[in-house]
């Protein structure tokens, strides 16, 4: 029986990336999104993979949907912790608002979700949960401090969740992307993104199946022990 994949935040960007590479590596995918129901069909007729909408900032709803796919599924053995927002402004501009919304989202979102798959997972004795940090979370980046406290928070979760689950066959790692060709870098502003890419020392923006090369690879068996890793995948912009 093909091994189940929940990817957050799974139809756009490096997630959708994700969602299909290991659609294409034999797991049947399901591709969690939010808001934009638009692009989720397209991306759901255009793969053929299942999208399921809610919020995974919300607990009750990642409970609600979280049981369903249980009712029809033994197991979520993959889970990708990949949502995330940007509210990019320097701490002296930034309201609560901003700061609260983010870290709802990129980092109680992870809380919500692996807490609500963790105990199968340790029953079934497998698990690889994969968190989708950033360069910015090892590095800082002026105007994320709220992005770059989740992202950051993320590595020791996952380090400590490594600890917990590895006697139960559950491995918990984290990628760090640099600056992705997605649409939360093509936010930038084009004077601000340039600088940034002149930085990098291989002088290009990455790409979603760079990412999602090494999701694949973290998820399989042959992965079984690479367990409380941080990865970076960065082009040279950050080495640590
Ligand atoms: N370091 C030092 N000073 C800086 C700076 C930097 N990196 N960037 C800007 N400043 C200075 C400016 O020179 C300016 O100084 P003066 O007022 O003396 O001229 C001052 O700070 C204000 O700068 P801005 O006009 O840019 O301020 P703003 O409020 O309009 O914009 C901002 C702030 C939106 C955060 C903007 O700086 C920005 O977009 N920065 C890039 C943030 C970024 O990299 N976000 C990544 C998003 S993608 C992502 O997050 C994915 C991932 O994981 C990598």
């Amino acid at each position: 029986m093909n091994k189940i994949a929940l990817i957050t935040g799974g139809t756009r960007g490096i997630g959708a990336s994700i969602s299909v590479k290991l659609k294409k590596s034999g797991y049947k995918v399901i591709a969690n999104y939010s808001s934009n129901d638009e692009a989720a069909k397209n991306f759901s007729e255009e793969h053929n993979i299942d999208v399921m909408k809610w919020d995974v900032s919300n607990f009750s709803e990642c409970e609600k949907c979280i049981t369903s796919i249980y009712e029809n599924n033994a197991s979520i053995d993959i889970l990708v912790n990949n949502a995330g927002i940007t509210k990019d402004a320097p701490l002296h501009k930034m309201s609560l608002e901003n700061w609260s919304k983010v870290i709802d989202v990129n980092l109680n979102s992870v809380f919500n979700m692996t807490s609500l798959i963790i105990n199968k997972m340790r029953e079934n004795k497998f698990g690889r949960i994969i968190h989708i940090s950033s360069v910015n979370g090892q590095k800082g980046q002026f105007g994320q401090t709220n992005y770059a406290a989740t992202k950051s928070g993320l590595i020791g979760f996952s380090k400590s969740l490594a600890l917990e689950s590895a006697i139960k066959g559950i491995t918990s790692n984290v990628i760090c992307p640099g600056y992705i060709n997605t649409e939360m870098v093509a936010a930038i502003r084009e004077d601000i993104l340039e600088s940034i890419v002149d930085t990098i020392p291989n002088k290009r923006l990455g790409n979603v199946d760079e990412i999602a090369e090494m999701v694949d690879y973290l998820a399989s068996e042959k992965a079984s022990y690479i367990n409380g890793a941080t990865i970076s995948i960065n082009g040279g912009l950050w080495m640590d």
